[in-house]
């Protein structure tokens, strides 16, 4: 079958995470972001696509910050009432009853409940008519501990992240399944040896 290539999406599971801000007034404003992705092993760069009237993309242009909660499907209810259209003046913590983890480097708070936190500052836009590409510097990466497997991995099983297919009617939300497949990085080059190891210890 073929499909419109404005499908894309539709066909590669996109990972839903929560994006929180804070206004200048100190309004706290969540948002579900799932155009969203990490630049390049080893660099600490995220970037995601935002389209134009996002209360998350002012703030984030004011205040110069932002947090990536990784969510499990235990917040899967909060989708919804955090995507919704409220205006800037609302505060969405109170709004969800999602309660705010304080940050360790920014002002923008966490979110409780999410299983990773990434406390981030603005790096660089990439501004086209209708959308923006904000790439964010990750300061600080927390994760919890009960989402982390003996080797320090993610524990799929017990994380449960919340990811999204779209269609046609539109979002399918599901999780990840581990499969038990294992390759070292070092796998992919010849002499077995992963050249940006060193940049893995914390
Ligand atoms: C699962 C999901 C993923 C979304 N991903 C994005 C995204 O990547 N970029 C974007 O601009 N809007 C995205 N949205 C829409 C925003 O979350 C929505 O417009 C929200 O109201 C924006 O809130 P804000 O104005 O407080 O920033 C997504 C919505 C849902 C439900």
């Amino acid at each position: 079958m073929i499909f419109k290539p404005f499908m894309r999406e539709g066909f590669m599971p996109l990972p839903v995470t929560f994006i929180s801000t804070i206004s200048t007034d100190g309004i706290r404003n969540i948002a579900p972001y799932s155009c969203i992705m990490p630049v390049l092993r080893p660099l600490d760069l995220i970037c995601l696509a935002s389209a134009r009237k996002r209360d998350t993309l002012v703030n984030i242009r004011k205040t110069r910050e932002f947090v990536v909660n990784m969510i499990g499907t235990s917040l899967a209810d909060k989708v919804i009432p955090t995507a919704k259209y409220s205006p800037p003046e609302t505060d969405e913590f109170e709004l969800t009853g999602l309660e705010e983890k304080p940050s360790c480097k920014i002002q923008a708070p966490g979110i409780v409940g999410a299983y990773a936190w990434m406390e981030c500052e603005l790096f660089k836009e990439y501004e086209e008519t209708n959308y923006i590409l904000v790439m964010g510097k990750v300061l600080r990466l927390e994760v919890a501990d009960d989402a982390l497997s003996v080797d320090g991995g993610l524990n799929i099983q017990k994380a449960r992240p919340l990811m999204m297919t779209g269609s046609q009617k539109g979002m399918h939300f599901c999780s990840v399944a581990d499969i038990g497949h294992f390759e070292p990085f070092g796998a992919m080059f010849p002499d077995g040896n992963d050249p940006i190891i060193k940049h893995n210890k914390s």
